[in-house]
């Protein structure tokens, strides 16, 4: 396997992460924010961005995982989820990267489904191209082109995920076997 140099480096991401959290501190203000962070892969950018965030705001997280059973169908599984009462909180998903869009579209309708006073949605970034389902995206970070990227939270099989910086990883053959 090959990983390329820094797609995003740690100062670009920093950057980004800072303009993300200057808007959602303006839209938020006065409201009763509860940031939910879609584990693990948004663990980096979640732990970053409420650091930055200058209003008052509650945390939780929602572990989930989806599999991939056709190109065109995914099945999403929730490990642990928001255990809060959220009629009065104004949620805003925290998560690493869009990209069929079914996780973002299943949670957001099950969120829906528990009457929040609001619910809004930041990604890091956003492949844009690979949209299957139809979400809406509040906050996005940067557009990727459709190319699998590792580090800054995100993984392949579950490793990368502590580089600071964000790469694009590429399978050479040797990996096949
Ligand atoms: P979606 O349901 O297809 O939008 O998938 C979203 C999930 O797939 C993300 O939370 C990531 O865990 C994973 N994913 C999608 N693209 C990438 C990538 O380029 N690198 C690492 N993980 C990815
Ligand atoms: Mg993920």
């Amino acid at each position: 396997m090959v990983i390329g140099k820094p797609f995003f480096t740690s100062e670009q991401i920093q950057n980004k992460v800072k303009e993300l959290a200057d808007r959602i501190s303006s839209d938020y203000e006065g409201k009763n924010l509860l940031a939910v962070g879609i584990l693990k892969g948004a663990f980096m950018f979640y732990s970053d961005i409420v650091r930055m965030i200058r209003v008052p705001l509650a945390v939780d997280f929602i572990i989930a995982s989806s599999y991939m059973k056709e190109s065109t169908t995914g099945e999403v599984k929730v490990y642990y989820d928001i255990r809060e009462d959220i009629s009065d909180k104004d949620v805003l998903l925290i998560e690493d990267i869009a990209d069929s869009g079914i996780t973002l579209n299943y949670l957001r309708e099950r969120i829906l489904a528990r009457g929040p006073k609001s619910l809004r949605i930041c990604v890091f970034l956003d492949k844009k191209e690979r949209r299957v389902v139809d979400v809406p995206l509040d906050y996005v970070g940067f557009e990727i082109p459709n190319e699998y990227v590792v580090g800054y939270g995100l993984d392949y099989d579950n490793k990368f995920r502590n580089l600071p910086y964000i790469s694009i990883f590429k399978k050479t053959a040797t990996d096949a076997k």
